[in-house]
């Protein structure tokens, strides 16, 4: 990593579970393995690129930081800020962050602002900001987010045994993930760690899928999507800042790019809590209802080796969880009670 060691901000990032998801694998016929970035701090992958970013903010000597987000790198902010003693400044769209996120970056002390107005429009006005010299910016156009964020690659690589697995399926949003885990791996493969690169499989929501529609014309630009939509608001973005490199991965790996609908992540997203207790964000969920769509529409061969990055952790969006479920049944403190609605027990 691109920093001074003696003076490194860290929360304990990465090293995250690799876990081999047998029962999922065989209903899909796929050899499937899960990345589980909730397990990190502040249960995203972004503490990753956080941590290098963060050290870097304190070597160059500013005194404020700032970002705009969906939730999870404001949350991720806030806390590597915090550690760093430094002024922390989040711009979030209104009424679209999950409650879990936004109760982190408030809790670690950020100054925490909402406009009216989606993430493109956030993204915007703080990137205004940073270029008036009024804070450093900390989103992941910041090159040293991505620097951090490879060492998914480097990762899955390890996890393996030193091999690169046949894919890697990840949600896409402002495509900053899918650049740096690409960089990661092929940083190994140009050191010969590895002799194979996996395929970059991109996942976006139907209604925010800028990238998508850029890979099913062939083209290295996007067309912004003006009012993205979906209920996994971490990948509500319609203008994703690292769309370039992002196709660039995606074509130079022979990878995919696939949409799923709002759906199809909520059943995916239960599917992986009860089939592999496997508790995940819907936007992490995006890149398992990805693989089932690229099984079935026979775009992903059978006995593929496929790892999944799931990126945040089920905690952050607790709305959507419960909605997903039945209420608790009340019942009265004795055992009759307890049995009249515990059937069979
Ligand atoms: N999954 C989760 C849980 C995310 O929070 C994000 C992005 C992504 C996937 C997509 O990653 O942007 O690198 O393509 N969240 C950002 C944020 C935008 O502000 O927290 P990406």
């Amino acid at each position: 990593m691109p920093v001074d060691e003696s003076r490194i901000i860290s929360l304990q990032e990465g090293g995250t579970p690799f876990i081999k998801c047998n029962k999922l694998g065989d209903q899909l016929g796929v050899k499937l393995y899960i990345k589980v970035e909730g397990s990190n701090p502040t249960g995203s992958f972004k503490d990753r690129g956080m941590s290098v970013g963060i050290t870097k903010a304190m070597e160059l000597g500013v005194n404020t930081v700032g970002c705009a987000s969906t939730g999870n790198t404001s949350a991720s902010l806030a806390a590597y800020a915090a550690r760093a003693g430094l002024r922390c400044i989040v711009i979030l769209p209104s009424g679209k962050v999950a409650l879990g996120k936004l109760a982190q970056a408030m809790f670690h002390g950020a100054e925490v602002i909402s406009v009216e107005g989606n993430f493109d429009e956030a993204l915007e006005v703080i990137t205004s900001l940073a270029l008036d010299g009024k804070l450093y910016l900390l989103n992941s156009v910041n090159p040293f987010r991505l620097e951090g964020q490879k060492s998914i690659g480097f990762e899955i690589v390890d996890d393996l045994g030193w091999r690169s697995p046949d894919r890697i399926i990840l949600p896409v949003g402002n495509a900053g993930n899918i650049s740096a885990i690409w960089k990661g791996v092929r940083e190994f493969y140009e050191a010969d760690f590895i002799n194979d690169l996996p395929r970059m499989t991109g996942i976006q929501a139907e209604g925010a899928a800028p990238i998508t529609n850029a890979v099913r014309r062939g083209a290295y630009d996007i067309i912004p999507v003006e009012n993205p939509e979906t209920v996994a608001t971490a990948i509500r973005i319609g203008a994703p800042v690292s769309a370039l490199k992002a196709l660039r991965a995606i074509y130079d790996s022979d990878g995919l790019s696939e949409t799923v609908t709002d759906d199809e992540i909520l059943y995916s997203q239960k599917l992986l809590a009860r089939s592999e207790g496997i508790g995940v964000e819907p936007a992490s969920a995006a890149s398992i209802a990805g693989l089932r769509k690229l099984v079935e529409n026979g775009e992903i061969d059978k006995g593929e080796e496929i790892v999944c990055v799931v990126t945040g952790h089920l905690l952050k969006d607790p709305n959507t969880a419960i909605n997903a479920c039945k209420e608790p049944i009340n019942v009265e403190a004795n055992v009759e009670a307890l049995s009249r609605v515990l059937k069979g027990l």
